[in-house]
């Protein structure tokens, strides 16, 4: 497919306008469908410098990118982060500068974020009961990202979004406490299947996956829902609860496959950038970053050059198609 000198289009004619960049591999939590109980994480010198991923997202918003997400592992586990998001949010021509966080560190950082430039914040949690929480995220206090919930309402964001992993075994009981939970504060929440990405330790991902039509079925039971018109590009299907203001998502990857809309790459820490969350094809940013003979513009030759390898859709639990080994906290979200 021919490049416009300001768009990256796939073989497939899809239009890649956002990035994914993930700042770091760490975790102060371990969620049992993210990681493995005892991991390993990268050494410094294999990961981006801030001014490197810097470079990258400079790149990509010069090639067409108008969003660009910040995740992990935990983006703010990442000392001086705040200050990328600072740069980030003065870059020419991006719209959105958006987050995906545990939320345990935004009792203190959400007004900050707020003033470096953040648009909007998606923060995880998968349970209201303390034990439970502890042992999803196997080490996280509730209490820490409730108020984290709270400072990122009080700073002014606007639509923050909740997301919640249902788990056959764990918390599927857990769909109507958290619905409420978002709908009393007029914030959104997504549910996800849990996708098989890389091994879990503590069970068999194909036994706690629960179907995001059984989850949708549970709220039903409760509440009116209205398919919303609003198409986002992207994994997630909306829909409006009658009377209230907050949005419900679905991200169905295993469910349904919504790879034809798919707009986004991502890019690891370790400065892969990865066509597709299901799939390895990838391309080595940081080769190129860190040979002495390279300049801006072949970084922004590698990109372009990547959309050829973008693969047409993932193959979740499909026996005829390899799985991916890689966890999600190298993946990045
Ligand atoms: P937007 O950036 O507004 O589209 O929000 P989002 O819901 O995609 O972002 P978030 O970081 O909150 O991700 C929620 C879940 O959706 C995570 O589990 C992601 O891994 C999953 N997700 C995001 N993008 C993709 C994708 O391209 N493919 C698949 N299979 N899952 C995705
Ligand atoms: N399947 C689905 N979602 C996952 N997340 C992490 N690992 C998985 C998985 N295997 C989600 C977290 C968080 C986001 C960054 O990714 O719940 O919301
Ligand atoms: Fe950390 Fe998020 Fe992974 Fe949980 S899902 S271990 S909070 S990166």
């Amino acid at each position: 497919m021919a490049q416009n000198e300001n768009s990256l289009v796939d073989k497939f004619g899809r239009t890649v306008d956002y990035v994914r960049l993930s700042v770091t591999d760490r975790c102060d939590f371990r969620c049992v469908y993210c990681m493995t109980e005892d991991m390993t994480f990268l050494p410094r010198k294999q990961i981006l410098s801030l001014e490197e991923i810097y470079q990258i997202a400079l790149a990509f918003t010069e090639l067409g990118v108008k969003k660009i997400r910040l995740t992990g592992g935990e983006p703010m586990v990442r000392s001086d982060v705040m200050s990328l998001i600072g740069k980030l949010g003065s870059l020419p021509g991006l719209e959105e500068l958006l987050l995906t966080t545990n939320g345990a560190q935004l009792d203190k950082y959400a007004l900050p974020l707020k003033e470096a430039g953040l648009s909007r914040i998606n923060i995880s949690i998968d349970s209201l009961d303390a034990e439970r929480f502890r042992r999803i995220s196997r080490v996280g206090k509730l209490e820490k990202v409730l108020a984290g919930i709270d400072a990122a309402r009080e700073a002014g964001f606007d639509r923050i979004k909740l997301n919640s992993v249902i788990m056959r075994g764990y918390n599927e009981d857990e769909v109507i406490p958290l619905t409420d939970y978002a709908l009393s504060r007029d914030i959104d929440i997504a549910f996800i299947e849990e996708m098989p990405l890389g091994e879990a330790s503590d069970h068999s991902r194909e036994e706690t996956t629960c179907s995001n039509e059984w989850v949708r079925g549970q709220i039903e039971q409760k509440y009116r829902l209205i398919n919303s018109t609003a198409k986002t590009a992207g994994p997630s299907r909306y829909v409006q609860v009658v009377g209230k203001k907050s949005r419900i998502g679905f991200i169905s990857p295993v469910s349904h496959n919504f790879c034809e809309d798919c707009n986004r790459v991502r890019v690891t820490v370790e400065g892969r950038l990865l066509l597709c969350l299901g799939n390895e094809h990838s391309v080595d940013l940081r080769e190129v970053l860190r040979d002495g003979a390279s300049t801006h513009d072949d970084l922004k030759e590698a990109i372009i050059k990547s959309m050829d390898l973008k693969p047409e859709r993932h193959y979740f639990y499909d026996k005829e198609h390899a799985q991916p080994v890689r966890l999600m906290n190298m993946t990045g979200g």
